[in-house]
């Protein structure tokens, strides 16, 4: 079977792709400097799989070590490319880190493809390139809003050149997933998400709070314009988005693209608001998330959910997951943590 790159791949949608990919009997190499992940992920998947995937700890923004993994491991039909700084207010303080990081990864990455004639690559990218669309459900062919932050730049950046480098040689492939979302960890509570520090994302500070790691959650805001005033997103099981990847590798190599580079939304196509999310995941979970109304979080958006339908009808692929398993499982996976704290 066919040898995938995952840059990234101990992160958080990176290790589930990796089990994915694995099932359906790809061979996996990572890469990942760890900056924002831990290397007993592997563990994890192998406890799932059967099957511990090679892993090299490299940063993608050094060529020199990735042209030398790249020797190594020779014959690698496709990269995805995870690897990258997705912390917002991160990325205002320091932009030229999140630039060079999230451009210099990829230009290397696209550099060292025809040396190592490899033609395939899936690119993370954001429903952030929408900004606040200015129509619901979202399609692909909206237009891209200005950045609100260094970090959506990259996004948008990264898309901008991945187009005009795809272009130059007909052989060439490359897939744009534009995530919504993410949430909710593996079934079998093995991998999910490990943020560092305070998390960023709404989900990791819900089950810390839920667990008492943290006292209480912030909501950021109740005074926008949606039925219960809370900002509204399209909250996507990551096993789902993981298989999406695996859909994208197999239809580049089986060469059923229709374009040199293939842009899809990949979300439930259902919008829920913080409070909705609060409310459920308490109800599903029997557990209370003490929080309170804060002030607005500069740069959010007030609501963007997904159209999937391009997605649906071109990848055959749709999110299948209930937001209530879905919440079961981000759960599930916290209290497995807690257990290996104690343990420790
Ligand atoms: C954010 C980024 C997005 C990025 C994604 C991945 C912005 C504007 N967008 O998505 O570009 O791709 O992270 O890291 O930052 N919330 C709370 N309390 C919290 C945390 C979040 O109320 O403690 C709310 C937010 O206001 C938002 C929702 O929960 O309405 C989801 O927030 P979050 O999980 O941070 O994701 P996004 O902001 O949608």
């Amino acid at each position: 079977m066919a040898k995938i790159l995952v840059t990234g791949g101990a992160g958080y949608i990176g290790s589930h792709t990796v089990v994915e990919l694995q099932k359906v009997g790809f061979e996996v190499v990572i890469v990942d400097n760890l900056s924002n992940s831990n290397i007993e992920v592997l563990s994890g998947i192998e406890k799932i799989t059967g099957i511990r995937p090679a892993f090299e700890n490299i940063d993608c923004v050094d060529y020199v070590s990735m042209d030398r993994m790249f020797d190594k491991y020779q014959n690698i039909s496709a990269i995805i490319h995870f690897a990258a700084s997705k912390a917002v207010g991160e990325s205002v303080e320091k932009p030229l880190l999140y630039y060079r990081n999230n451009l210099v990864s990829l230009i290397n990455l696209l550099q060292l493809m025809p040396i190592h004639k490899i033609n395939n690559i899936v690119f993370s990218s954001s429903c952030t390139v929408y900004g606040q669309p200015d129509i619901l459900p979202v399609t692909e062919d909206a237009p891209i809003k200005t950045a609100l932050s260094p970090y959506g730049n990259t996004k948008q950046i990264c898309e901008e050149i991945i187009c005009d480098t795809i272009h130059t040689n007909p052989c060439y492939k490359s897939i744009i997933l534009r995530y919504f979302n993410p949430i909710g960890a593996h079934p079998s509570a093995e991998i999910g998400e490990l943020p560092n520090g305070v998390p960023n994302n709404l989900l990791p500070f819900v089950t810390q709070t839920a667990i008492g790691l943290r006292k209480q959650l912030n909501v950021f805001g109740n005074d926008y314009d949606t039925p219960d005033g809370s900002c509204i997103r399209d909250y996507i099981h990551v096993v789902d988005l993981a298989k999406a990847h695996v859909i994208a590798v197999q239809r580049m190599l089986n060469q059923r693209t229709k374009s040199d580079v293939e842009t899809f939304n990949l979300g439930t196509g259902r919008g829920l608001s913080v409070l909705e999310v609060i409310e459920t995941f308490e109800k599903v979970n029997g557990v209370k998330v003490p929080y309170r109304i804060v002030d607005r979080r500069e740069g959010d958006i007030e609501k963007v959910w997904a159209d999937p339908t391009y997605a649906n009808e071109v990848l055959g692929w749709t999110a299948v997951e209930t937001v209530e398993e879905t919440l079961r499982s981000a759960w599930a996976w916290e209290l497995n943590l807690a257990e290996r704290a104690k343990a420790e």
